[in-house]
């Protein structure tokens, strides 16, 4: 997509604006959002780096203020075939406002099967990104999101995930329960926190 063209679909607020923003929720909602910033142009584009090539239809998770969303337009995502989850309505209403091209859920990621049937995508995601904390999240929590989030990825699809710590965001013995591989595949050390990449896929056999 062409600068023009990803523009048309983006009406970005000022980078101060979005920043206050992020920071009001985490310190209202600490748990859910999970960092006190958005995440930074090193770790946006490790997470960029990772989505296959043929990659069509796309759902992002946990948007915040939209810095992993705009650069998935600047990549080439169509806005009719991105869709976006986002639990926090303040959040939400500001991505509606930056993106009114694009499809953009106030929901929660564990319901991702009845969203994407809802959103007519159902023939197979291409790829999830995801900016979810799972490390703040309790194991259920966990285990409903990536039992959602396999339903609807398409076979020998992705979720491409970041996290704050060294080790892969899942405990093993879920990743093991549920037939998953979490691979790392990036560090973004310039970001604040210095984060990790993960690709979690579906175990081979
Ligand atoms: C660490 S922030 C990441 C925001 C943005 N992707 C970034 O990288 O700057 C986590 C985001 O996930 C959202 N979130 C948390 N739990 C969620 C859930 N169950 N479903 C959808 N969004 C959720 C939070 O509201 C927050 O916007």
């Amino acid at each position: 997509m062409s600068e023009q063209d990803s523009s048309s679909v983006s009406t970005a607020p000022p980078n101060q604006v979005a920043a206050w923003t992020f920071f009001l929720q985490w310190a209202k909602h600490p748990l859910t959002t999970a960092s006190m910033v958005p995440s930074g142009r090193q770790l946006t584009r490790q997470m960029m780096r990772q989505l296959p090539a043929d990659a069509r239809h796309v759902v992002e998770l946990g948007a915040g203020t939209g810095v992993f969303t705009q650069a998935l337009i600047e990549h080439g995502i169509a806005p009719e075939d991105l869709l976006v989850v986002e639990l926090n309505p303040e959040f939400h209403g500001l991505l509606c406002r930056r993106f009114p091209a694009l499809e953009i859920i106030n929901g929660d990621a564990r319901d991702l099967q009845a969203i994407v049937a809802r959103a007519g995508m159902d023939a197979g995601v291409d790829a999830v990104v995801s900016g979810l904390g799972f490390l703040a999240m309790p194991r259920e929590i966990q285990k409903q999101i990536l039992e959602a989030v396999f339903a609807v990825l398409g076979k020998g699809r992705s979720l491409i995930q970041f996290t704050y710590g060294p080790k892969a965001p899942i405990p093993q013995d879920l990743l093991e329960e549920l037939g998953l591989t979490a691979t790392r595949v990036g560090f973004a050390p310039l970001n604040l926190p210095p984060a990790f990449v993960y690709k979690l896929s579906r175990r081979a056999d």
